[in-house]
């Protein structure tokens, strides 16, 4: 057993010739910091054993160890250094391999995970870029079914822009000729010329206020309401046209839920849902608009007796320009632009809005922030 003075001693010179060794190590790991893994890791190896190396020699010079046992040391050193080393560029090669692969599988399209063991980082890394190329794919398939729904779009407003404008033309150009000159007709003339102006405008308005939307310019002049009040408004506005269509309408919320919204869009936005369920309710059936509060938020729903939305529909109701299989007859219905402004009023209120199809129909929810 050495003295403790010894022992100090002996700790001390290793220490200083082993932190002397590290800091060229440090040094060449900076020079060969771009070089392939495997070099780094030999020249981790190279150091951790001409560390040993230098604190045998440093020891034997301070004649701790006879030159004899210094030798002996050596051999062991030289020995489990060489064994050091090969392990060292064995795992180099091994991570160089694993690296290929990632980078192989990146190259291919799609992106599939390597199938070899990765080590942890690398397989983390491997897992982000799969979700990252999932989200990517999702946005690549989003961006082509909205560029095929504008496509759409302009095909439909072309068309419904010119249709009625034929219809439009050639009823000007008969009352224009005197070809009907009896009162009845012309006065029917006159109705559905004006209807017809009606709808066209409309549309126009429709579209607008969707750029709007879709360039970011619509601006919120937002003042408090209550849910209720909300409600009741919408109620009534969609009176004259559920008695027209022999459908109930029936309104309820709670009372005293404040909402800080444009009341003007969101009603716009609410009036659309409503529109639609009375428009696809058949007479006797009835529409009920509920509000409520929930985790914190406003729960809006328009619940109607549609039947149901086809489950492959659900997804795209929301989209510009959809209309359903059953709507794709000219000049009815509307030209699909309701729920996209719906939806991007919600939304432009840090709302969501959301369908599925309940009991006799379909339920469409509104989720707003409820006012502080
Ligand atoms: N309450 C509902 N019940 C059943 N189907 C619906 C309902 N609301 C919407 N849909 C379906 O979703 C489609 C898109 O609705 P949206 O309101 O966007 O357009 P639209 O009503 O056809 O036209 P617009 O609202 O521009 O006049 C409708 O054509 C219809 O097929
Ligand atoms: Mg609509």
């Amino acid at each position: 057993m050495l003295p403790f003075e010894a022992l100090l001693d002996v700790t001390a010179t290793a220490a200083v010739s082993a932190l002397a060794v590290g800091g060229i190590g440090l040094a060449v790991l900076r020079l060969v910091r771009t070089r392939r893994m495997a070099v780094q890791l030999a020249v981790v190896a190279v150091a951790t054993v001409s560390a040993i190396v230098a604190g045998i020699i440093a020891i034997t010079l301070r004649m701790f160890i006879s030159s004899h046992d210094r030798d002996v040391a050596l051999t062991v050193v030289a020995i489990a250094g060489l064994v050091g080393l090969g392990v060292a560029v064995l795992l180099g090669r091994r991570l160089a391999r694993a690296n290929q692969a990632l980078v192989t599988a990146v190259r291919a399209e799609p992106f599939t995970a390597p199938a070899q063991v990765l080590p942890a980082e690398l397989a983390e890394l491997s897992r982000e870029l799969e979700a990252a190329y999932d989200r990517l794919a999702a946005a690549h398939t989003r961006e082509q079914a909205l560029e095929a729904s504008r496509r759409e779009l302009v095909a439909w407003v072309s068309h419904d822009l010119r249709t009625p404008l034929a219809g439009l033309r050639a009823m000007a150009e008969a009352l224009e000729d005197e070809v009907v000159v009896d009162e009845e007709t012309v006065r029917r003339y006159h109705g559905r010329i004006r209807a017809e102006v009606d709808r066209l405008t409309e549309m126009v308005d429709d579209l607008f206020e969707l750029s709007r939307i879709h360039s970011g310019t619509l601006r919120l002049s937002r003042q408090r309401v209550g849910l209720d009040d909300l409600v009741a408004e919408i109620v009534a506005g969609a009176e004259p046209l559920a008695r027209a269509k022999g459908v109930r309408v029936r309104g309820a919320a709670e009372r005293g839920l404040p909402l800080e919204v444009d009341t003007a869009e969101l009603s716009r936005a609410l009036r659309n849902l409503v529109v639609n369920a009375i428009r696809h309710t058949p007479s006797d059936g009835s529409v009920e608009i509920l509000g409520e509060a929930g985790d914190g938020r406003a729960l809006l729903s328009v619940a109607d007796c549609c039947g149901g939305i086809p489950a492959e529909d659900l997804p795209r109701v929301f989209d510009v320009a959809f209309r359903g299989e059953s709507a794709r007859t000219p000049g009815e219905g509307g030209a699909g632009l309701g729920l996209a402004i719906a939806r991007g009023i919600v939304e432009a209120h840090e709302g969501e809005i959301a369908v599925a199809n309940a009991g006799p129909g379909c339920r469409f929810t509104v989720e707003l922030p409820l006012a502080r």
